[in-house]
Protein backbone atom coordinates (compact mmCIF):
# COMPACT_ATOMS: atom_id res chain seq x y z
CA UNK A 1 0.00 0.00 0.00
CA UNK A 2 1.07 3.51 -0.81
CA UNK A 3 -0.79 5.78 0.90
CA UNK A 4 0.62 9.56 2.28
CA UNK A 5 -3.07 9.66 4.62
CA UNK A 6 -2.84 7.25 7.32
CA UNK A 7 -5.36 8.21 9.79
CA UNK A 8 -4.24 5.41 12.34
CA UNK A 9 -1.37 8.18 12.87
CA UNK A 10 -3.36 9.52 15.33
CA UNK A 11 -4.91 6.94 16.67
CA UNK A 12 -1.74 5.30 17.86
CA UNK A 13 -1.08 6.10 21.41
CA UNK A 14 -3.17 7.25 24.24
CA UNK A 15 -0.83 10.30 24.69
CA UNK A 16 -2.28 11.29 20.93
CA UNK A 17 -5.96 10.16 21.04
CA UNK A 18 -6.64 11.84 24.30
CA UNK A 19 -4.75 15.07 21.85
CA UNK A 20 -7.19 14.59 19.10
CA UNK A 21 -10.45 13.58 20.89
CA UNK A 22 -13.19 16.24 20.08
CA UNK A 23 -15.64 15.45 22.96
CA UNK A 24 -15.22 14.83 26.63
CA UNK A 25 -17.93 14.21 29.34
CA UNK A 26 -17.89 15.92 32.31
CA UNK A 27 -20.07 15.65 35.76
CA UNK A 28 -21.35 19.50 35.00
CA UNK A 29 -22.54 18.10 31.58
CA UNK A 30 -24.97 15.60 33.63
CA UNK A 31 -28.39 16.62 35.38
CA UNK A 32 -29.73 14.09 37.67
CA UNK A 33 -33.34 13.10 37.52
CA UNK A 34 -34.47 11.95 41.05
CA UNK A 35 -37.74 10.50 42.30
CA UNK A 36 -39.39 11.03 45.55
CA UNK A 37 -42.26 10.29 47.93
CA UNK A 38 -44.05 10.82 51.08
CA UNK A 39 -43.08 8.07 53.06
CA UNK A 40 -40.13 7.68 55.36
CA UNK A 41 -38.03 4.37 53.38
CA UNK A 42 -36.44 4.49 50.04
CA UNK A 43 -37.88 1.67 47.57
CA UNK A 44 -36.73 0.71 44.58
CA UNK A 45 -37.93 0.89 41.36
CA UNK A 46 -38.07 -2.55 39.69
CA UNK A 47 -37.45 -1.68 35.94
CA UNK A 48 -34.59 0.60 37.16
CA UNK A 49 -32.40 -1.20 39.47
CA UNK A 50 -30.25 1.12 41.21
CA UNK A 51 -33.03 3.67 40.70
CA UNK A 52 -35.00 4.73 44.13
CA UNK A 53 -38.21 6.38 45.44
CA UNK A 54 -36.59 8.66 47.99
CA UNK A 55 -37.94 9.79 50.97
CA UNK A 56 -36.81 13.06 51.86
CA UNK A 57 -34.56 12.52 54.31
CA UNK A 58 -32.36 10.07 52.14
CA UNK A 59 -33.02 12.36 48.76
CA UNK A 60 -31.16 15.19 50.75
CA UNK A 61 -28.40 12.79 51.36
CA UNK A 62 -28.03 11.78 47.48
CA UNK A 63 -28.18 14.96 46.61
CA UNK A 64 -25.13 16.19 48.57
CA UNK A 65 -23.39 12.78 47.11
CA UNK A 66 -24.33 14.07 43.53
CA UNK A 67 -22.94 17.55 44.47
CA UNK A 68 -19.38 15.76 45.85
CA UNK A 69 -19.33 13.96 42.14
CA UNK A 70 -19.17 17.51 40.51
CA UNK A 71 -23.26 17.44 39.53
CA UNK A 72 -24.57 20.79 39.41
CA UNK A 73 -28.44 20.03 38.53
CA UNK A 74 -30.71 17.83 40.05
CA UNK A 75 -34.86 17.29 38.47
CA UNK A 76 -37.46 16.09 40.75
CA UNK A 77 -40.20 13.62 39.93
CA UNK A 78 -42.72 12.80 42.89
CA UNK A 79 -44.68 9.73 43.43
CA UNK A 80 -48.00 11.04 44.44
CA UNK A 81 -50.69 9.21 46.94
CA UNK A 82 -53.59 7.94 45.04
CA UNK A 83 -55.51 9.86 47.23
CA UNK A 84 -54.06 12.96 46.52
CA UNK A 85 -54.97 12.58 42.44
CA UNK A 86 -57.51 14.52 40.92
CA UNK A 87 -59.02 14.87 37.64
CA UNK A 88 -57.51 18.60 37.50
CA UNK A 89 -54.36 17.50 39.41
CA UNK A 90 -55.05 20.52 41.73
CA UNK A 91 -52.56 19.05 44.03
CA UNK A 92 -49.70 20.05 41.99
CA UNK A 93 -50.28 23.70 42.50
CA UNK A 94 -50.42 22.70 46.81
CA UNK A 95 -47.91 24.97 48.54
CA UNK A 96 -47.46 22.44 51.20
CA UNK A 97 -46.92 19.48 48.62
CA UNK A 98 -44.71 17.15 48.39
CA UNK A 99 -42.35 18.60 45.46
CA UNK A 100 -41.88 22.11 47.26
CA UNK A 101 -41.01 20.75 50.37
CA UNK A 102 -38.82 19.32 48.72
CA UNK A 103 -37.44 22.36 46.99
CA UNK A 104 -37.33 24.28 50.13
CA UNK A 105 -35.86 21.19 52.48
CA UNK A 106 -32.87 21.01 49.65
CA UNK A 107 -32.16 24.73 49.14
CA UNK A 108 -31.44 24.92 53.00
CA UNK A 109 -29.22 21.76 53.18
CA UNK A 110 -27.80 22.04 49.56
CA UNK A 111 -28.47 25.62 48.83
CA UNK A 112 -25.07 25.05 46.02
CA UNK A 113 -27.25 22.45 43.81
CA UNK A 114 -29.39 23.87 41.32
CA UNK A 115 -32.87 22.12 41.07
CA UNK A 116 -34.94 21.51 38.14
CA UNK A 117 -38.77 20.76 38.47
CA UNK A 118 -41.32 18.91 36.00
CA UNK A 119 -44.54 20.92 34.76
CA UNK A 120 -47.36 18.42 33.79
CA UNK A 121 -50.43 17.15 35.47
CA UNK A 122 -49.52 13.43 34.94
CA UNK A 123 -48.02 12.65 38.30
CA UNK A 124 -50.72 14.19 39.95
CA UNK A 125 -53.82 13.47 37.66
CA UNK A 126 -56.24 10.73 38.46
CA UNK A 127 -56.19 9.73 34.21
CA UNK A 128 -52.55 9.76 33.99
CA UNK A 129 -52.26 12.26 31.36
CA UNK A 130 -50.03 15.16 31.18
CA UNK A 131 -53.80 17.74 30.63
CA UNK A 132 -57.15 17.78 31.67
CA UNK A 133 -59.14 15.64 29.74
CA UNK A 134 -62.70 16.30 28.84
CA UNK A 135 -65.60 13.29 28.90
CA UNK A 136 -64.64 13.22 25.18
CA UNK A 137 -61.32 12.13 25.76
CA UNK A 138 -59.72 15.24 24.33
CA UNK A 139 -56.53 17.04 26.08
CA UNK A 140 -57.70 20.28 26.67
CA UNK A 141 -54.79 23.17 25.65
CA UNK A 142 -55.46 26.42 27.07
CA UNK A 143 -57.59 25.01 30.39
CA UNK A 144 -54.29 22.81 31.05
CA UNK A 145 -52.03 26.04 30.90
CA UNK A 146 -54.25 27.72 33.79
CA UNK A 147 -53.43 25.09 35.90
CA UNK A 148 -49.61 24.94 34.32
CA UNK A 149 -48.91 28.23 35.32
CA UNK A 150 -50.00 27.73 39.05
CA UNK A 151 -47.58 24.48 38.98
CA UNK A 152 -44.55 26.66 38.19
CA UNK A 153 -45.26 29.70 40.28
CA UNK A 154 -45.35 26.93 43.33
CA UNK A 155 -42.27 25.84 42.32
CA UNK A 156 -40.71 28.94 41.71
CA UNK A 157 -41.94 30.03 45.01
CA UNK A 158 -40.08 26.85 46.54
CA UNK A 159 -37.12 27.88 45.24
CA UNK A 160 -36.69 25.75 42.02
CA UNK A 161 -33.79 27.27 39.70
CA UNK A 162 -35.64 25.77 36.40
CA UNK A 163 -38.92 25.22 35.27
CA UNK A 164 -38.83 21.95 33.35
CA UNK A 165 -42.43 22.05 31.26
CA UNK A 166 -42.83 18.19 30.00
CA UNK A 167 -46.35 19.07 28.61
CA UNK A 168 -46.08 19.75 25.44
CA UNK A 169 -49.09 22.02 25.14
CA UNK A 170 -49.32 24.78 23.18
CA UNK A 171 -48.48 27.93 24.63
CA UNK A 172 -46.88 26.71 27.43
CA UNK A 173 -44.14 27.61 27.63
CA UNK A 174 -44.80 31.83 26.81
CA UNK A 175 -47.54 31.46 29.35
CA UNK A 176 -45.18 30.11 31.73
CA UNK A 177 -42.68 32.76 31.50
CA UNK A 178 -45.14 35.80 31.01
CA UNK A 179 -46.37 34.49 34.87
CA UNK A 180 -42.95 33.99 36.12
CA UNK A 181 -41.80 37.61 34.94
CA UNK A 182 -45.25 39.01 36.44
CA UNK A 183 -44.77 37.32 39.45
CA UNK A 184 -41.02 38.72 40.36
CA UNK A 185 -39.45 35.41 39.27
CA UNK A 186 -37.41 37.15 36.28
CA UNK A 187 -34.36 35.08 37.32
CA UNK A 188 -35.91 31.77 37.02
CA UNK A 189 -34.96 29.98 34.00
CA UNK A 190 -36.75 27.29 31.73
CA UNK A 191 -35.66 24.03 29.88
CA UNK A 192 -38.21 23.63 27.77
CA UNK A 193 -38.75 19.67 26.44
CA UNK A 194 -39.14 21.23 22.99
CA UNK A 195 -38.78 17.80 20.95
CA UNK A 196 -40.82 15.30 23.15
CA UNK A 197 -41.82 12.44 21.17
CA UNK A 198 -44.60 10.25 21.94
CA UNK A 199 -42.08 7.49 23.53
CA UNK A 200 -42.57 3.54 24.69
CA UNK A 201 -39.20 4.45 26.48
CA UNK A 202 -41.14 6.10 28.97
CA UNK A 203 -42.18 2.88 29.98
CA UNK A 204 -40.03 2.48 33.19
CA UNK A 205 -40.55 5.98 34.47
CA UNK A 206 -44.50 5.64 33.99
CA UNK A 207 -44.57 2.97 36.33
CA UNK A 208 -41.98 4.48 38.95
CA UNK A 209 -44.50 7.18 39.20
CA UNK A 210 -47.65 5.04 38.76
CA UNK A 211 -48.66 7.66 36.12
CA UNK A 212 -49.69 5.97 32.76
CA UNK A 213 -53.10 7.01 31.58
CA UNK A 214 -55.51 4.53 33.54
CA UNK A 215 -59.01 3.64 33.03
CA UNK A 216 -62.11 6.23 34.01
CA UNK A 217 -65.64 4.97 34.39
CA UNK A 218 -66.73 8.53 33.71
CA UNK A 219 -64.73 9.17 30.63
CA UNK A 220 -63.05 8.11 27.47
CA UNK A 221 -59.15 8.19 28.43
CA UNK A 222 -56.70 7.76 25.57
CA UNK A 223 -54.67 4.91 25.76
CA UNK A 224 -51.54 7.18 24.76
CA UNK A 225 -49.91 10.32 24.53
CA UNK A 226 -49.71 11.00 20.64
CA UNK A 227 -52.40 13.99 20.34
CA UNK A 228 -49.71 16.00 22.19
CA UNK A 229 -46.15 14.80 22.27
CA UNK A 230 -44.38 14.25 19.28
CA UNK A 231 -44.69 11.39 16.08
CA UNK A 232 -41.52 9.50 16.18
CA UNK A 233 -41.99 10.14 12.27
CA UNK A 234 -41.31 13.73 12.09
CA UNK A 235 -38.11 15.90 12.13
CA UNK A 236 -38.93 19.20 10.15
CA UNK A 237 -41.54 19.80 13.13
CA UNK A 238 -39.25 19.81 16.15
CA UNK A 239 -37.72 23.00 14.03
CA UNK A 240 -41.40 24.35 14.53
CA UNK A 241 -41.78 23.44 18.36
CA UNK A 242 -37.83 24.87 18.99
CA UNK A 243 -38.54 27.88 17.20
CA UNK A 244 -41.67 28.34 19.23
CA UNK A 245 -39.92 27.82 22.55
CA UNK A 246 -37.11 30.13 21.83
CA UNK A 247 -39.67 32.76 21.08
CA UNK A 248 -41.74 32.47 23.60
CA UNK A 249 -38.40 32.69 25.97
CA UNK A 250 -37.30 29.28 26.79
CA UNK A 251 -33.75 29.37 28.10
CA UNK A 252 -32.48 25.39 27.20
CA UNK A 253 -34.23 23.14 24.39
CA UNK A 254 -34.22 19.21 25.40
CA UNK A 255 -34.77 16.92 23.17
CA UNK A 256 -36.88 13.46 24.28
CA UNK A 257 -35.68 10.55 24.42
CA UNK A 258 -32.28 11.37 23.34
CA UNK A 259 -30.82 7.75 21.93
CA UNK A 260 -33.49 7.42 19.50
CA UNK A 261 -33.38 10.87 18.33
CA UNK A 262 -29.42 11.77 18.09
CA UNK A 263 -30.22 13.49 14.45
CA UNK A 264 -32.83 15.49 16.29
CA UNK A 265 -30.19 16.72 18.46
CA UNK A 266 -27.66 17.40 16.40
CA UNK A 267 -30.23 19.50 14.11
CA UNK A 268 -31.89 21.38 16.71
CA UNK A 269 -27.74 22.41 17.90
CA UNK A 270 -27.78 23.57 14.43
CA UNK A 271 -30.28 25.65 14.56
CA UNK A 272 -30.95 27.49 17.39
CA UNK A 273 -28.14 29.54 19.74
CA UNK A 274 -29.38 27.60 23.04
CA UNK A 275 -27.56 24.94 24.80
CA UNK A 276 -28.96 22.16 23.45
CA UNK A 277 -30.20 19.35 26.78
CA UNK A 278 -30.74 15.69 25.48
CA UNK A 279 -32.75 13.37 27.93
CA UNK A 280 -31.41 9.72 28.19
CA UNK A 281 -35.09 8.18 29.43
CA UNK A 282 -35.78 5.67 31.66
CA UNK A 283 -36.22 2.92 29.16
CA UNK A 284 -33.23 3.56 27.93
CA UNK A 285 -31.55 3.32 31.32
CA UNK A 286 -33.21 -0.63 31.41
CA UNK A 287 -32.33 -1.57 28.39
CA UNK A 288 -28.29 -1.37 29.45
CA UNK A 289 -28.82 -2.44 33.16
CA UNK A 290 -30.82 -5.45 31.93
CA UNK A 291 -27.96 -6.31 29.49
CA UNK A 292 -25.36 -5.95 31.95
CA UNK A 293 -27.10 -7.60 34.77
CA UNK A 294 -27.25 -10.58 32.47
CA UNK A 295 -23.59 -10.43 31.53
CA UNK A 296 -23.98 -9.16 28.13
CA UNK A 297 -22.44 -6.22 27.63
CA UNK A 298 -19.57 -4.12 30.09
CA UNK A 299 -22.02 -1.37 31.94
CA UNK A 300 -19.48 1.52 32.56
CA UNK A 301 -18.34 1.05 28.87
CA UNK A 302 -21.52 1.22 27.23
CA UNK A 303 -22.80 3.85 29.58
CA UNK A 304 -19.37 6.04 28.74
CA UNK A 305 -20.44 5.64 24.92
CA UNK A 306 -24.05 6.56 25.07
CA UNK A 307 -23.47 9.26 26.82
CA UNK A 308 -20.28 10.88 25.26
CA UNK A 309 -22.86 10.14 21.92
CA UNK A 310 -25.67 12.93 23.37
CA UNK A 311 -22.59 15.48 23.25
CA UNK A 312 -21.44 14.31 20.01
CA UNK A 313 -24.53 15.06 18.55
CA UNK A 314 -24.67 18.10 20.09
CA UNK A 315 -25.99 18.28 23.64
CA UNK A 316 -24.69 20.06 26.27
CA UNK A 317 -26.05 18.52 28.89
CA UNK A 318 -27.85 15.44 29.43
CA UNK A 319 -30.07 14.26 32.02
CA UNK A 320 -29.59 10.71 32.93
CA UNK A 321 -30.37 8.01 35.65
CA UNK A 322 -26.15 6.73 34.81
CA UNK A 323 -25.15 10.46 35.94
CA UNK A 324 -23.86 9.62 39.35
CA UNK A 325 -22.45 6.40 37.89
CA UNK A 326 -20.65 7.91 35.19
CA UNK A 327 -19.68 11.21 37.31
CA UNK A 328 -17.24 8.12 39.50
CA UNK A 329 -16.14 6.47 36.38
CA UNK A 330 -15.36 9.42 34.99
CA UNK A 331 -13.19 10.10 38.29
CA UNK A 332 -11.61 6.65 38.10
CA UNK A 333 -10.63 7.03 34.13
C1 LIG B 1 -44.07 13.61 32.51
C2 LIG B 1 -42.75 13.06 32.12
C3 LIG B 1 -42.45 11.81 31.53
C4 LIG B 1 -41.07 11.70 31.53
C5 LIG B 1 -40.55 12.88 32.08
N1 LIG B 1 -41.61 13.72 32.42
C6 LIG B 1 -43.32 10.70 31.07
C7 LIG B 1 -44.32 10.92 30.04
O1 LIG B 1 -44.35 11.92 29.33
O2 LIG B 1 -45.18 10.05 29.93
C8 LIG B 1 -40.29 10.49 31.05
C9 LIG B 1 -38.92 10.33 31.61
C10 LIG B 1 -38.32 8.98 31.46
O3 LIG B 1 -38.88 8.06 30.82
O4 LIG B 1 -37.23 8.81 31.99
N2 LIG B 1 -44.73 14.41 31.64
Amino acid sequence: MNSIIRPRRLRRTEAIRQMVSENKLSPEDFIYPIFVHDKDFKEEISAMPGIFRWDIKGLIEEVKRAWELGIRCIVLFPKVDDNLKTEDGAECFNEAGLIPRVIRKLKKEVPQMAIMTDVALDPYSCDGHDGLVDQDGNILNDETIAILEKQALTQADAGADFIGPSDMMDGRVGAIRKSLDKNGFIDVGIISYTAKYSSAYYGPFRSALDSAPRLNSNKLIPKNKSSYQMDPANAKEAYLESSLDQFEGADILMVKPGLSYLDIIYRLNNFSNKPIAAYNVSGEFSMIKAASMKGWINEKDVVLETLLSFKRAGAKLILSYHACDAANWLKEN
